[in-house]
């Protein structure tokens, strides 16, 4: 056949097929067909022995620009596909910043950390000092030098965990804090700290009650102390914990290690005062104890109490969480209910 025609024909064929090439899958099938090994255009040129010279340049010739017309068309294929493969890439894996992000649980403070941490830093403010003591304590802190001696009937209302060693128990109270803070601080007159910390009982556990609960106990020694600076103190910590329209009072009570002894209620934050189920009809709600402190224990701690006195005071952390935030079961701070985290977040956006 002609070589001119072969050529023509070739040439028309690949430009018709290289029309339908739409991936590099074709292209390299295309590629294949007339440039490979035994591809058209490289046959070309296999079978030039029985030609003349002449013919022999001049078939080498067409199909040398043939090979280069070909190569070049197909890499120039080859390069828009890539171009295109590239764009839809892009465009698939596009992100889309505009839309909301999906809400990752943090988590939140601890209810009753952050209520202690409140009345740290409010009694921090106040020159206090924020100290601990230890849950495992002795007899003689937890009762003894607090004026409960062995056997006295007070202690049947604190009854707790005892220890095979007769003199340690589970402290009953944050109030031996108090005996550790007067014992080591004698020459630092005047005292004031609080602490916070765990505390047990052998209560059976209910909606109020529970065998471990915190306290968060407060000492202040110095001299011509009163019920008055009592008063002015608690005020200041019923209006920051429940707001500034709060009123505060004091009730007549017990306790061996005061005297007086009062119990601390707060106008009611529900009604105001009128009476409601929270307050239980009374408009006043009790928040804690509290007196001044007995001269007893002033004298068991080395503290001659015709010169020092001083008030103290204890409050029961779940039992002002519960209030602050509405929880009607004390076991909800102890089950991994995530239920309270909601009711804390809640509050605390109000
Ligand atoms: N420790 C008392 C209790 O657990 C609470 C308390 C009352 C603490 C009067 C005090 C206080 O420091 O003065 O019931």
């Amino acid at each position: 056949m002609d070589i001119e025609k072969k050529v023509c024909e070739i040439r028309d064929n690949l430009n018709k097929e290289i029309e339908s090439v739409n991936n590099m899958n074709d292209l390299s099938n295309l590629k294949i067909k007339y440039l490979g090994k035994k591809g058209e255009i490289t046959l070309l040129t296999s079978d030039m022995a029985s030609l003349s010279i002449e013919m022999k340049k001049e078939v080498g010739r067409v199909a040398n620009e043939l090979k280069k017309e070909a190569t070049d068309i197909i890499s120039k294929i080859e390069q828009e596909i890539k171009e295109k493969e590239l764009n839809e890439k892009l465009k698939s894996e596009k992100i889309d910043i505009t839309l909301p992000s999906t809400k990752i649980n943090v988590g939140s403070a601890n209810i009753l950390e952050s209520l202690i941490e409140e009345i740290e830093e409010l009694f921090l403010s106040m020159g206090y000092d924020v100290v601990e003591g230890p849950e495992v304590e002795k007899d003689l802190y937890n009762f003894e030098l607090l004026n409960l001696p062995k056997g006295h009937p007070a202690r049947d209302a604190q009854d707790t965990f005892y220890t095979f060693e007769d003199s340690l128990l589970l402290r009953s109270q944050t109030s031996p804090v108090q005996i550790r803070t007067m014992l080591a601080n004698k020459e630092k007159t005047p005292l004031r700290v609080i602490c916070p910390g765990k505390t047990y009982r052998r209560d059976d556990d209910d909606a109020t009650h529970s065998h471990q609960f915190t306290q968060i106990e407060g000492l202040l020694v110095d001299k011509n102390v009163s019920l008055a600076d009592l008063k002015g103190t608690f005020d200041i910590v019923a209006k920051k914990l429940f707001g500034n329209e709060r009123e505060t009072r004091f009730r007549p009570s017990f306790y061996p290690f005061t005297e007086p002894s009062v119990e601390l209620d707060i106008s009611c934050f529900n009604c105001g005062g009128k009476g409601c189920n929270i307050c239980k009809g009374t408009g006043w709600i009790t928040v804690g104890g509290a007196g001044i402190v007995h001269h007893n224990v002033l004298d068991n701690c080395g503290y001659d109490s015709n010169v020092w006195s001083g008030f103290a005071f204890g409050f029961g952390a779940e039992r002002l969480a519960m209030l602050k935030y509405g929880i009607t079961d004390i076991r909800t701070f102890y089950t991994n209910d995530l239920r309270i985290k909601d009711i804390f977040d809640r509050k605390e956006a109000e």
